[in-house]
């Protein structure tokens, strides 16, 4: 494995090795390590973040990712672990939406509906390492693709380019794209987390706060139904922090739909990349993450289609609810709600979006 290079004294580290081939492309797994305190892997095959190590209370460092130990189970079978999500992450009804008096129709890959980008999405395809920086307090990485107009159905080429950031103690993702033709986007990245470390057991005892008063409540195809629902007295509120076991099997619609929990819940107005959007926590590993993002949503994915029949990374057995995401985007189906903020990009604009997951102990 060669080493990039590195950064003297205590900083961070960036080596790659070669992971495989796809589409007849050389694909590279990075290394990025700022010993002791956060240790990362992530390939530029669908900007997957493949390992995430930080440290739990007693500073034992362990993986709070699922994911494969190799190419081939990315390339096999993946319901989207550790990547990046586009052009539209979430659902589009119907797979078809109009813009400026013209009908598209998107790839069907969700029953009826367009899911995470299509048949073949950004996290299927390989993006081009662009540049990356090492200095003593964080390695970056920057991935570019150009998706060719019609590609999956979406009118204009989009040229994407998504910047991971690690640090001693935050993953950061800068998300940009512009494109040559009026057009839709909503980038998000799909890594799941348990934060107990090396998978010890379910997501049901992690503790969750989202600063969000409303939710999106969905039909029985995970499609909102426009209504931005109040979580005062159910299920949905996680306003102050709560364990994500704690009422997931109370009998209700919603759940019943999502499996569990799988809807949008709509950030309080206001916040900004300096406020806390979301937290998790392990209590008994003491391991601490916090969500900041200038995207008005946040899906929280409670790993409920996870069923024991994949086998990721060290041979663990990814059981019911193993895992979970906090997608941070806009709201599923945007281009068919008129209501909800819009996701069109014009030419000549520029989508920019942040988001931080900061790891930390309690
Ligand atoms: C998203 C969706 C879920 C599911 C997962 C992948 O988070 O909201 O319904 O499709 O991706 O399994």
């Amino acid at each position: 494995m060669a080493i990039l290079t590195s950064c003297e004294d205590t900083g961070g580290s960036l080596s790659v090795q070669e992971f495989g081939n796809v589409d007849g492309k050389q694909v590279g797994l990075y290394h990025i390590e700022f010993p002791g305190k956060l240790k990362a892997s992530l390939t530029n095959y669908g900007g997957i973040v493949t390992h995430l190590k930080v440290p739990d209370r007693s500073g034992e460092m362990a993986d709070i990712v699922l994911g494969y130990d190799n190419l081939k189970g990315y390339l096999t079978e993946t319901p989207y672990f550790g990547a990046l999500i586009g052009r539209y992450g979430n659902r589009i009804a119907n797979g078809k939406f109009v813009l400026n008096g013209v009908e598209y129709e998107l790839a069907k890959n969700n029953g009826l509906n367009h899911l995470h980008g299509g048949l073949k999405g950004f996290d299927k395809v390989v993006w081009a390492v662009v540049d990356t920086v090492v200095t003593k307090d964080k390695v970056s990485i920057t991935l570019k693709y150009v998706s060719p107009g019609g590609e999956e159905g979406y009118p204009g080429t989009l040229t994407t380019s998504v910047t991971y950031t690690f640090t001693e103690n935050e993953l950061q993702i800068d998300y940009e794209a512009t494109t040559d033709k009026t057009t839709i986007v909503n980038l998000t990245q799909h890594t799941y987390f348990n934060l107990s470390g090396d998978l010890d057991g379910d997501i049901l005892d992690h503790e969750l706060m989202l600063k969000a008063g409303r939710f999106l409540p969905v039909d029985s195809t995970l499609i909102p139904t426009g209504e931005l629902r109040s979580v005062a007295g159910t299920p949905f509120d996680f306003t102050s922090p709560k364990t994500i076991g704690k009422e997931i099997a109370t009998q209700n619609q919603q759940l019943e739909y999502g499996l569990g929990y799988d809807h949008s819940w709509i950030l309080n107005e206001g916040l900004s990349l300096d406020d806390i959007a979301a937290t998790l926590y392990h209590e008994e590993s003491g391991r601490l993450m916090e969500v900041f993002t200038q995207e008005p949503a946040i899906q929280f994915y409670s790993g409920n289609f996870l069923d024991g029949t994949i086998t990721g990374k060290s041979g663990k057995v990814y059981q019911h609810r193993y895992g979970l995401c906090l997608e941070t985007q806009h709201y599923p189906d945007s281009p068919n709600q008129p209501d909800f903020p819009s996701v069109v990009l014009e030419p000549g604009d520029k989508y920019e979006t942040k988001t931080v997951y900061r790891f930390s102990v309690r």
